[in-house]
């Protein structure tokens, strides 16, 4: 079969790992050092400085750092059991899961209809004398409208948790995302941004919450010693007190580190951030050009003027109701698609808060006719004007 004959694959996600990231990992394989250590910290203080916040903590997952960022402020903030976190109706299901493994409510905001993102003016009317938190997330790659977010949260005295595990490197209005709230979550799983196999990243400029999150991922142990170098001290008064501290356990923590390995694709990768970003935004440029006769049909995630967005993914909701038959087209094309993270439809929310749709009425129709196509930097220009001609073929028949 000649190679124009074979059915493209048009992966949401893609690798390719460079001659660079190779010899990063290598470079841990030679140190024998595996555990939290030089490049770990090297990845953390430079994710942290491309994110405007003083610390940043890499774990094993992005569901990780947001199960420890709510256990930490609710630790601190002494919230009790039961009490409420505002979530998107429309999100990666992991959001909401860590605030009930928290045992904490998430309550539902429903969500823009241009640009999928929780609206603000949905989060008041769910805020009530039980409510703690705010977690906006950053969806596909574009930030959510953070002002009137963080409005809120000052003018009802609440937390606010950024769910950043699809946008990296991007901002709103000139800041940032994952330095707006307390803390910023992240991911390095496969077909973000940096791809590190498991990984996720805390962001924060809080020390004291930075020392919680270093503790709750590592079994709530004591700041004094957390990793195996905290001990190289001459000064015999700090050992004699690391010593009597090894084993002391402040919070009730987890096992949620990562390892030099990953940290060292993550840092090389970062490395080549701009070039990441870049491609991601010229490909979506392409879409939204090649698709703009299909208004009609179907509608794109709108970017505002006051913000990037570096399109982790590519949204698209077909505007002729159930999807199905468009998406199945596309999949039997080799063009790979994902339902648009519905969650309050999902089988195990149903049973746990009942038929919710019809309270959240932008989330019903972007369960029923939304999905993603992927934007990623490995995708060629023959892909996208593949991806273009599939998408008018079904248009046209
Ligand atoms: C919005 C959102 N939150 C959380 C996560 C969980 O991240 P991880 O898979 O690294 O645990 C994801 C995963 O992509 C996500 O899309």
């Amino acid at each position: 079969m000649s190679e124009d004959s074979k059915v493209r694959q048009i992966g949401v996600g893609g690798l390719e790992l460079t001659k660079e990231d190779k010899e990063m990992v290598n470079r841990v394989l030679d140190s024998n050092r595996l555990s939290y250590g030089p490049m770990s910290k090297t990845f953390e203080a430079e994710f942290a400085k491309v994110h405007d916040s003083k610390f940043a903590l890499f774990t094993n997952s992005g569901t990780s750092s947001l199960h420890i960022a709510i256990a930490a402020l609710k630790e601190r903030g002494g919230w009790q059991d039961g009490d409420e976190v505002i979530v998107p109706s429309v999100t990666f299901v992991a959001t909401s899961n860590v605030v009930i493994h928290n045992n904490l409510k998430p309550v539902f905001a429903d969500v823009e209809p241009n640009t999928f993102n929780i609206n603000p003016k949905e989060i008041e009317k769910h805020i009530t004398e039980r409510t703690r938190a705010i977690m906006p997330v950053h969806l596909l790659g574009l930030p959510a409208d953070m002002d009137p977010i963080m409005k809120l949260a000052k003018k009802h005295n609440l937390k606010v948790i950024e769910d950043s595990a699809e946008t990296m490197f991007a901002k709103y209005k000139g800041k940032m995302v994952g330095s707006f709230g307390d803390v910023g979550c992240f991911s390095t799983y496969v077909a973000h941004y940096i791809v590190t196999g498991v990984g996720g990243i805390n962001t924060t400029s809080d020390r004291d919450l930075a020392v919680r999150l270093r503790s709750l991922m590592n079994h709530g142990r004591d700041a004094i010693y957390i990793s195996i170098d905290d001990d190289n001290t001459t000064d015999k008064g700090k050992l004699h007190e690391i010593i009597s501290k090894r084993f002391s356990f402040v919070t009730l923590g987890h096992s949620f580190r990562a390892t030099e390995m990953e940290a060292a694709l993550g840092l090389s990768q970062l490395r080549r951030k701009d070039a990441i970003i870049k491609r991601r935004k010229e490909i979506a440029a392409k879409y939204a050009q090649g698709l703009s006769d299909l208004s009609e049909h179907i509608q794109l995630q709108e970017t505002p003027s006051d913000r990037d967005n570096v399109y982790m993914l590519f949204g698209i909701v077909y505007k002729g109701g159930d999807k199905t038959e468009l998406v199945d087209f596309l999949e039997e094309n080799g063009i790979e698609t994902r339902d648009l993270l519905p969650l309050i439809n999902q089988p195990v929310y149903v049973k746990m808060f009942g038929n919710l749709e019809n309270k959240y009425p932008v989330a019903k129709m972007l369960n029923h006719s939304g999905f993603y196509i992927g934007c990623h930097q490995y995708l060629t220009d023959k892909d996208i004007d593949y991806v273009i001609s599939k998408f008018h073929e079904f248009f046209r028949g």
